[in-house]
């Protein structure tokens, strides 16, 4: 069974897709610790109210970012963890950290990588006006929001989209596509070939998505 390691910083709800896929039966693993750079985080309490063991360590401890990442991953390799998945942790990793689990660290980011890496993501997708935005699940390297891709969830853009309610559309699709993509790695079905990541037995989607819609002919 595999084990994890998932860093939060906030309200925990990908980590609660990733508890519920667990307890679901649908995911063969287990969360050994959740860890926090934010006491307050409200993922903690969720960890707790599922008997998982939680770490916090804070910036003020560690200022400087590399004794900060030794830190972490001296807690994660105690505890056992093969998989470190970053569920909304706020901080940039840096390669000490990387190179510890290379190629076993996956990172949810809110929009269709390579398009809107960074913060703030929703309102810039609507100010830029793209028809489409949704989530993708990747490897992380040393770049920031550069890693090799697992999966990807498209989500139309309204006119009258607010950047809140695009935030809502796409963390339902979020929800689906990071336990799926644990599940991918758990079952030994990934490879990285340089920039690409390869699925054994993947199976593909076929359909055509246009927004706004083309008139029936
Ligand atoms: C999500 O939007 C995720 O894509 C981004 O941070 C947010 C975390 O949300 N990396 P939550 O804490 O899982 O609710």
């Amino acid at each position: 069974m595999l084990t994890l390691g998932v860093l939060v910083s906030g309200s925990g709800t990908n980590l609660q897709s990733i508890i519920d896929s667990i307890e679901g039966g649908s995911l063969d693993a287990r969360i050994a610790v959740v860890l926090s750079d934010n006491p307050r985080a409200y993922a903690l309490e969720r960890a707790k109210k599922h008997g998982i063991k939680t770490c916090v360590i804070t910036k003020k401890e560690f200022p400087k970012r590399e004794d900060y990442d030794r830190k972490a991953v001296e807690v994660l390799k105690d505890c056992g963890v093969e998989l470190v998945v970053l569920a909304g942790f706020m901080r940039i990793l840096s390669p000490v950290f990387i190179r510890e689990f290379p190629w076993r660290i996956m990172n949810i980011h809110p929009s269709l990588l390579p398009a809107f890496p960074g913060l703030d993501v929703h309102r810039k997708v609507i100010e830029w006006g793209a028809r489409f935005s949704g989530c993708t699940v990747h490897f992380v390297d040393e770049g920031v929001d550069t890693g090799p891709i697992i999966i990807q969830a498209v989500v139309p853009v309204r006119d009258d989209d607010t950047p809140e309610t695009l935030r809502q559309r796409i963390l339902q699709e979020e929800h689906r596509i990071y336990p799926e993509a644990i599940r991918l790695f758990s079952e030994g079905r990934l490879t990285v070939e340089g920039r690409r990541v390869r699925i054994k037995d993947g199976r593909f989607c076929e359909g055509v998505l246009i927004n706004p819609t083309v008139r029936d002919e």
